[in-house]
């Protein structure tokens, strides 16, 4: 099992697995989203339940320490990769061919994107982690997740903040998805194609997912738009 830390490719391998595990997190949290919406239309409190569901039960706990784990592998194996594809240019470095300055600039775009990502997550587990799951496991109540919600989105600043961090998402995703299927072996020409468009539809679905939700809150907040 080395040849996952040792080789290009295992290391390749590595960040496709949890990438694709964490591009699987995003569609169930979207989804999980949506039903806010619902139930603000219909004044149901589907959105409380789920929260509750996803609270600090063992099977919750158990799932955040394993997309704790996921992310972090993620992380550091971007940071390993891109410090190898720079090393490996060495003097080399504007010698390179037009094909391979390509993939080096969608893998420093990547790890760019990556970091606005992290850091619009942080703020996101500011916002609702910490209001949440955090003092649930350390024995207080939680707040709710529909007012934390409506909260949040009512402010302009961080729905800007959320949309920035969105984009930058989706750029991640659609490049992430179609990089992963290359390494898992799919990168005959025409398959190539199709995952490019697979994975705009899949990224662009995930994301307007999440859009749907701030823009909404925004929108039902807003004196103008009521
Ligand atoms: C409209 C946008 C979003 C809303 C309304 C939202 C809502 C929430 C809520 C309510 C929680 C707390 C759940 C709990 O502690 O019980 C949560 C946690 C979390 N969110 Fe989001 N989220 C959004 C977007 C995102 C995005 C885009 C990402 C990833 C890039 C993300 C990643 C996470 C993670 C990793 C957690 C912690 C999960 C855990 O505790 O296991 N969220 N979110």
């Amino acid at each position: 099992m080395s040849w996952l830390s040792s080789s290009s490719i295992g290391r390749k391998v590595v960040m496709s697995v949890t990438g694709t595990c964490l591009v699987l997190f995003l569609l169930f949290h979207a989804s999980m989203n949506i039903v806010a919406i619902f139930d603000s239309i219909n004044g149901t409190e589907g959105y409380e339940a789920i929260c509750e569901f996803l609270g600090a039960n063992w099977y919750a706990l158990v799932g955040t320490v394993g997309l704790g784990f996921l992310v972090c592998v993620h992380i550091v194996y971007a940071f390993i990769l891109n410090a190898q594809n720079y090393r490996a240019r060495g003097q080399e470095r504007y010698a390179i061919p037009g094909r391979q300055k390509e993939v080096e600039w969608a893998s420093l775009n990547m790890l760019v994107l990556g970091i606005i990502v992290v850091l619009g997550l942080g703020l996101h587990l500011f916002n609702f982690w910490a209001k949440m799951q955090l003092p649930e496991i350390l024995g207080y109540y939680p707040e709710s997740g529909t007012e934390l919600i409506e909260y949040t989105f009512s402010q302009w600043y961080f729905v800007v903040a959320y949309i920035i961090w969105l984009a930058a998402l989706w750029f991640h995703l659609t490049h992430g998805i179609w990089s992963a299927m290359h390494t898992f072996g799919w990168n005959n020409n025409i398959w190539m194609k199709r995952w490019k468009c697979i994975a705009n539809i899949a990224s662009t679905i995930i994301i307007l997912m999440f859009a749907c939700v701030v823009l909404y809150f925004f929108g039902s907040s807003c004196a103008c738009c009521a």
